[in-house]
């Protein structure tokens, strides 16, 4: 059977890709920034996991505003990066794996979730990012993605709980895939930010470390929050603390952190990193 053997969250502001074109990573402002990944990089080497189901949220790169799913599941061969106009190159294709994704969509539909159904769907930043900073030699990521969409763009948004429960039920759909596949969940965005308006780069460093402690150890601490909540603590982009929520969905009820990295700024971004694993009882005896 497939299993999730860990679960990485992590920024995906537009500008990394930028600095890692321009070979960037090790000048003051960066590196603080791309030290948090060799940890995760080495877990991956020696995890080697076989698939990436990715939770991150669309920026109209593939969906537009006159025609959002709240929840997206993508179902095709492959992936593919373009152009979005932030001065960043195209990233390229990722594999796909439709026989998986047939799988999640069958058990997230017969678990009462109704997501959209992508047999051709494009990939942003918020997908495209996270890949490259996980995987930086070409050709080295995992042999099937499964990208999933859940809406941060135009209101009304699901909520903390409902999202949380949607990684959950994501996580009992690979645990019920009779294939024997390494999956590591993959929650990109956050942590707080805002771009426009008049708190334009709001930042709240202790909100974020609150949501970090939690995403480990009591999940269920960030799920009273409501939206409204979320965007007063996290600015109107810090809401993308809803992919982490569902990434963490996926892993069960007890997860151990394996590493973390924090840096403010990026861009206008706090930049949170979390390897989390589910807990292994020690064998006794
Ligand atoms: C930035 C952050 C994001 O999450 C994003 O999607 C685009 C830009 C930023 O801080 O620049
Ligand atoms: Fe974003």
């Amino acid at each position: 059977m497939a299993r999730v053997v860990g679960c990485i969250c992590t920024s995906h502001v537009p500008a990394i890709g930028k600095a890692i074109a321009q070979s960037l990573q090790a000048e003051p402002y960066w590196k603080p920034f791309f030290d948090g990944f060799p940890p995760v990089r080495a877990w991956l080497e020696e995890v080697k996991p076989d698939i990436a189901v990715v939770f991150y949220n669309d920026h109209g790169l593939n969906f537009f505003l006159d025609n959002i799913p709240t929840f997206a599941v993508g179902a095709a061969d492959s992936y593919r990066n373009e152009d979005e106009g932030w001065g960043i190159p195209a990233l390229g294709k990722y594999p796909g794996d439709a026989a998986l994704s047939w799988h999640i969509i069958e058990s997230l539909i017969a678990q009462d979730f109704d997501p959209a159904t992508c047999q051709r769907m494009l990939v942003d930043h918020a997908f495209a990012i996270p890949m490259q900073l996980l995987w930086p030699k070409p050709g080295t990521g995992p042999g099937g993605t499964v990208p999933i969409v859940i809406n941060t763009v135009q209101y009304p948004l699901p909520s903390a709980s409902r999202c949380f429960r949607l990684g959950q039920a994501v996580g009992r759909a690979i645990a019920s895939y009779p294939e024997d596949l390494n999956v590591v969940v993959i929650g990109t965005g956050g942590l707080s930010h805002q771009l426009d308006g008049a708190r334009a780069g709001h930042i709240n460093k202790e909100f974020d470390r609150f949501c970090m402690q939690a995403l480990e150890k009591e999940p269920s601490r960030l799920l009273s929050y409501t939206n409204e909540d979320l965007v007063e603590a996290a600015g109107a982009q810090g809401i993308e603390l809803l992919m982490w929520i569902a990434a963490r969905g996926s892993l069960g009820e007890s997860a151990v952190m394996l590493h973390s990295n924090y840096h403010v700024p990026i861009s206008n971004t706090a930049a949170g990193l979390l390897l989390l694993a589910p807990f292994a009882a020690p064998v006794e005896g």
